[in-house]
């Protein structure tokens, strides 16, 4: 049965979907059959692999029960990895889901009916902890937490991890912090570097060895549709993220 890890910040541009993406590619390209499910309406993890973000069924018809999840995943161009894909359209679903009782569990459910074909999958969370992120925490075995290297990165980092207890304790007690990981880090930087050890110091054992590194490649690879070890294998932000991908497949 499949492994399901959400990708969560409730900060915009820290590396969330960039994360999910190239965290997926990689494991897929490791040979795991993987699962993108992307759950922001901006799309960018849809389009980050190459689909369009205007497909139905899309997240949007699976979490309305319009759709089945199985309709709802499409094969990708990359080996391994399929996706479900979103649409702006979801925007909608912070509203609508919260009608429904047991809001918070929806795409666990959906995500049940499909888990056993896949060994990972992997949720791109939009930037908040509306109803969609807590379905995702809801639904996720693991949370990956990215952390950019920049002065206000830890702010809001205590009232994140203090909904993922709350997550724990009310709906979904054996959701476990895989790691947190720094993204964007430039080490010529005396932030970044600061950054870094003030992580490692206050989260000494769940900050990630590996760091993803600032670069051009990873900026510009999901304007090809592509995920950074597809894009340009050999650059540094693949290997990053390739690293990365071992110590999450070593930690569950
Ligand atoms: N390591 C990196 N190096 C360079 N650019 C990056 C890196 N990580 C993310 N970006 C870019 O920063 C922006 C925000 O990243 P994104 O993953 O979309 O953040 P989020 O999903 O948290 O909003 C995007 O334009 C993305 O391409
Ligand atoms: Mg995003």
């Amino acid at each position: 049965m499949g492994r399901i890890f959400a990708v969560a910040n409730q900060k915009g541009g820290v590396g969330k979907t960039t994360t999910a993406v190239n965290l997926a590619a990689c494991v897929a390209e490791a040979g795991y059959s993987t699962l993108l499910v992307d759950l922001d309406p901006q799309a960018n993890a849809t389009v980050g692999v190459g689909l369009p973000k205007d497909l139905t069924p899309s997240i949007y018809e699976v979490l309305s029960g319009e759709s089945p999840t199985v309709a709802a995943i499409r094969a990708s161009r990359i080996n391994n990895l399929s996706v479900v894909p979103s649409t702006p359209g979801l925007a909608g679903a912070g509203v609508e889901l919260p009608q429904n009782q047991d809001y918070q569990h929806i795409l666990k459910a959906a995500l049940e009916s499909v888990r056993d074909q896949f060994e990972f999958i992997i949720i791109d969370c939009p930037p908040s902890l509306g109803p969609l992120t807590v379905n995702a925490l809801a639904a996720a075995d693991e949370v990956i937490v990215p952390v950019q290297s920049e002065y206000y990165a830890l702010e809001g980092l205590a009232g994140l991890l203090e909904t993922l207890e709350l997550v724990q304790r009310e709906l979904n007690p054996s959701l476990t912090v895989c790691g947190l990981v720094l993204t964007m880090h430039d080490p010529r930087t005396r932030l970044s570097r600061d950054v870094e050890t003030e992580l490692r110091t206050h989260f000494p054992r769940l900050v990630f060895d590996t760091v993803i590194p600032r670069n051009v490649r990873i900026g510009e690879s999901p304007s090809h549709g592509l995920p950074v070890i597809h894009h340009d294998p050999h650059c540094a932000g693949a290997e990053a993220y390739v690293a990365l991908a071992r110590e999450v497949a070593a930690r569950v």
